[in-house]
């Protein structure tokens, strides 16, 4: 298969990669929809893990995996938009396209070979001439694609501040590009909110055409079911040189609930204090209440819509919800952050969690 050289060996920055079934159906649904030529949103809270799967569904034996001999012709191109050196559109095409020739340059494929010189000047383009840099990144892309049977996905990884912060015209821009190659150019975000949430209501109406693009197809992504969750607690376990017993890491994954922020958080405080408790009760003592897991806690919370919040708020305090809490039942069981109870209803993912959420604010 053809793929990117660069990204295909070796080991991510922190730890290993993942399996060729990490978050097997997600990944499958993803990955055949944009196959298929429809843009695609993942959603889900801070740290669950997105920029994890980027990578893995950027990596060519996972497209080959998934889509068999369909991968051969699809190049996927991570955009790291936390990475734009401002917030102007222009700096939104300088990443696109640092990014976009970066897999060009790396990209084994045939017909790319063929045409790798006729892009070269690309970059530069977008550099000199400031006032048309979107005509260089449409021009070029276009290129490749028409000459091509190319499919091309750019992913945008932390996408919530670009949609936040930058000019209408950008998405008006990006919408365009994805008209004039439909099907061959596809878009996959990953946000920690749901479109349009990140901007001002006032301004939806401007990004409308954008953002419908991904109506249809936005996925939300939960914490880690027990396997992922093993995986990520086997990571640990080896680079820590820390090992723990299967009781304990069975109580790290209910403590927890998978979140793989809070798995992290909590493995480092046994870590640290090197304690590996075999009973929930000693488990609970050592992680409810602590510090980092209070910040990951945060980080979740501030992933969320007001009636979200409250929602989990008035769970974790059992107390009535108003008929807007009672809707955001359905966002949050998708976000994984609340399940089927055993004994009817629905609880909090994790007891951490949901001592955190217990002690929160009214939000408004
Ligand atoms: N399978 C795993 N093995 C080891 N570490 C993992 C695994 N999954 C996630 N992590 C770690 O958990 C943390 C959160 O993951 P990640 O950064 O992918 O989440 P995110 O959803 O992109 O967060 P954010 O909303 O902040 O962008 C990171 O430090 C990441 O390295
Ligand atoms: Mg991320």
């Amino acid at each position: 298969m053809f793929s990117s050289r660069g990204r295909s060996s070796g080991r991510d920055r922190d730890g290993k990669k993942q399996t060729l079934d990490y978050r097997y159906q997600l990944t499958r649904d993803l990955l055949t929809n944009l196959h298929r030529g429809e843009c695609c949103a993942v959603i889900g809270v801070g740290s669950c893990g997105k920029s994890r799967l980027l990578l893995h569904l950027s990596r060519p034996e996972t497209l080959e995996y998934h889509l068999g001999d369909g991968a051969e012709d699809h190049i996927i191109v991570t955009v790291q938009c936390n990475a734009f050196m401002g917030d102007t559109a222009w700096h939104a095409y300088e990443g696109i396209t640092r990014n976009f020739m970066e897999a060009i340059n790396t990209s084994d494929h045939p017909q790319v070979d063929r045409l790798r010189r006729d892009l070269e000047p690309m970059y530069q383009a977008v550099k000199d001439d400031k006032d048309v840099a979107f005509r260089h990144v449409a021009d070029g892309i276009s290129y490749l694609l028409s000459k091509t049977r190319i499919k091309l996905t750019l992913c945008f990884d932390e996408f919530d501040f670009v949609f936040e912060k930058f000019d209408a015209q950008l998405f008006r821009n990006l919408r365009a590009l994805r008209n004039a190659n439909k099907y061959q150019l596809t878009y996959l975000l990953a946000v920690r909110q749901q479109l349009p949430y990140q901007r001002d209501p006032e301004s939806w109406a401007d990004v409308e055409e954008f953002y419908e693009l991904f109506s249809d197809n936005s996925f939300a992504i939960g914490p880690y079911d027990e396997r992922d969750a093993g995986e990520m607690i086997a990571d640990l376990e080896r680079r820590y040189e820390f090992r723990l017993k299967k009781e304990t890491r069975d109580l790290l994954y209910e403590i927890t609930g998978g979140h793989s922020g809070l798995i992290g958080a909590s493995f480092r405080v046994l870590e640290t204090a090197k304690q590996a408790p075999t009973n929930a009760r000693e488990m609970e003592r050592l992680l409810l209440n602590e510090q980092s897991n209070y910040k990951e806690c945060r980080k979740i919370w501030d992933s969320l819509l007001r009636d979200e919040c409250n929602a989990l708020r008035r769970l974790a305090l059992n107390q009535r919800m108003n008929r807007e809490e009672q809707n955001a039942l359905g966002s949050l069981k998708a976000k994984g952050l609340i399940r089927d109870g055993q004994r009817g209803g629905v609880v909090i993912f994790s007891p951490i969690f949901y001592e955190f959420a217990r002690v929160q604010e009214e939000a408004r």
